[in-house]
């Protein structure tokens, strides 16, 4: 039992690395902050922000007031970014927050946080890959194919669309989603349903990431433009269709409709489009000076994005009626409400859904790419069985690891309804920030004189709000999603003990350092 807490420390850390043979170190502060970005722009400011503004059967909808959801959210993030900050430059190794549990609260935190990020990467891309299947689906229709919904949705989503409709909703989404379940073919009653295009980019990403991609720092900068600039073309052509009417209509509620409940609501459903800034720690290895730029990166892509997602956020409220907005593809919606030129309109739905296709297949490609990476870390370290950091003879890729990943995201991915894997995406992310706030808190007291190039500011204040602000957001996640975690949780337990336990690389050691002494 005192093993659990063994940690690995800096310097075997370190000997891995070279043993492996270490990263070029490359990379300079903004392309750190360029790699955040890239990771952090997809899915949940294209399709998440319809249900946090309109809510869902099980929580209220924030209104125009989602804007302070995006900021609320962003707070949180920020007390966070600089807990991680701090970890990132301390321990400037790969692996993310997995690592950094492991030189400092021990191996069982550890395994508990490599679980957890299974969450975060693997969980996190079948919500993309679903957000990516919608803006794919409007984008075919430019080219006047239009895919059955039976084929482009999953089971869950067309039946509640199916109840709205019945309520009284009129809208285009609602109404495809629904015609699911009358025209799917069925077998022994049940009916077909499956969610294709989300299987197929899955697979195709798979591919590619076997036979080995060269991520280059420029084609990531080139996609982060590409990001960036859909966004503000978003805003620019949406800026002209406001009617400040939209923002505060006593008719619809108000500013804030379902008030301080509402926001709150929001603000952890577009948790979701914040994951990712953390992504720029894992590229600790390839920084140039870590101890400088880690911060800088991590800081930087998370005020980007912040001040992104609120310019959006106040010009898609201003465009149409809130109430209107809750679908998987709510710029599609803004853009489809709005009153203006037909013809404008249209051409911006195109640019708009074919931008958003790009933006969320880097996404897929980074959480894909990062997941099996992971695993290696657990694999090397005696936590996950041996053949997940098997490399393939001629492609040099995590190969097992990698068609794992991509067979668990696709096979999710065609049948599972984007807001609960969101919402089990976000609570499994809050909980490892949770415990990276804890961690700095913790390394502090432990070891209080250790080189710390970068010192998050008021320790332990900052840390526990960061605490305090991750189990706010996580408490407004519904109840199921509380159960599906722990269930989680449970789980990576029982394989810790049953396997980790036996296999770790660190215990081993320890018990022959033990055996040793004894014997001398
Ligand atoms: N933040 C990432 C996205 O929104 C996960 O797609």
């Amino acid at each position: 039992m005192s093993r659990l807490f063994l940690r690995k420390s800096v310097q075997d850390c370190e000997n891995d690395i070279l043993e492996r043979g270490g990263l070029k170190r490359s990379l300079g502060k903004w392309h750190l902050t360029a790699l955040g970005v890239g990771a952090t722009i997809g899915a949940g400011i294209f399709a998440t922000t319809g249900t946090a503004i309109v809510g869902d059967p099980v929580r209220p909808g924030a209104g125009p007031a989602i804007v302070l959801s995006f900021l609320l959210t962003a707070l949180t993030c920020g007390f966070a970014a600089l807990c991680y900050a701090e970890f990132a430059a301390m321990v400037p190794i790969s692996g993310s927050a997995y690592t950094y549990a492991y030189a400092s609260l021990g191996e069982l935190v550890a395994w508990i946080i490599g679980w957890d990020l299974i969450i975060e990467y693997a969980v996190g891309n079948i919500g993309v890959a679903i957000g990516w299947s919608g803006y794919f689906r409007e984008l075919l229709t430019h080219f006047g194919l239009h895919l059955p919904a039976w084929l482009a949705t999953d089971y869950r989503s067309a039946h509640m669309a199916a109840e709205a409709v019945a309520a009284g909703a009129t809208d285009a989404s609602s109404r495809y989603l629904a015609s699911a379940l009358s025209s799917a073919p069925h077998l022994l009653g049940v009916p077909l349903i499956a969610n294709l295009p989300a299987f197929l980019i899955v697979a195709l990403i798979t591919v590619v990431l076997v036979i080995g991609i060269k991520e280059s720092a420029n084609s990531n900068t080139a996609m982060v433009v590409l990001k960036i600039g859909i966004i503000l073309f978003f805003c620019a052509v949406g800026s002209t269709l406001i009617q400040p009417v939209n923002w505060n209509n006593p008719a619809t509620g108000g500013f804030a409709p379902n008030g301080f409940a509402g926001i709150s609501a929001g603000a952890a459903i577009i948790f979701f489009s914040y994951i990712g800034f953390d992504a720029t720690s894992t590229a600790a290895e390839d920084a140039r000076d870590p101890a400088r730029d880690m911060p800088f990166g991590i800081i930087m892509s998370l005020v980007v994005c912040t001040v992104l997602y609120i310019v959006l956020a106040l010009v898609m409220t201003g465009m149409a009626p809130w109430q209107g907005l809750g679908t998987p593809e709510p710029m599609i919606t803004a853009l489809a409400l709005a009153d203006g030129s037909p013809r404008l309109l249209a051409i911006s739905r195109f640019i708009v859904s074919l931008g958003a296709v790009i933006a969320m297949s880097s996404v897929l490609l980074v959480f894909q790419l990062g997941q099996p990476r992971i695993f290696m870390s657990m694999s090397r370290d005696g936590l996950l069985p041996p053949f997940l950091a098997r490399v393939h003879p001629r492609f040099k890729t995590p190969y097992i690891g990698t068609v794992l990943t991509g067979l668990f995201v696709a096979v999710f991915a065609a049948f599972a309804n984007i807001a609960e894997v969101v919402d089990l995406t976000n609570i499994g992310t809050l909980f490892a920030f949770v415990l990276v706030s804890a961690g700095v808190i913790v390394l502090r007291r432990q070891e209080p004189d250790r080189v710390r190039p970068f010192r998050a500011p008021w320790v332990p204040v900052t840390p526990m709000i960061s605490i305090v602000a991750c189990l706010y957001l996580m408490f407004q996640l519904p109840r199921v999603t509380w159960i599906r975690f722990g269930i989680w949780l449970v789980l990576g337990l029982v394989v810790y003990f049953f396997y980790g336990v036996r296999h770790s690389r660190l215990r081993a050691a320890a018990a022959a350092a033990e055996r040793s002494e004894e014997a001398a």
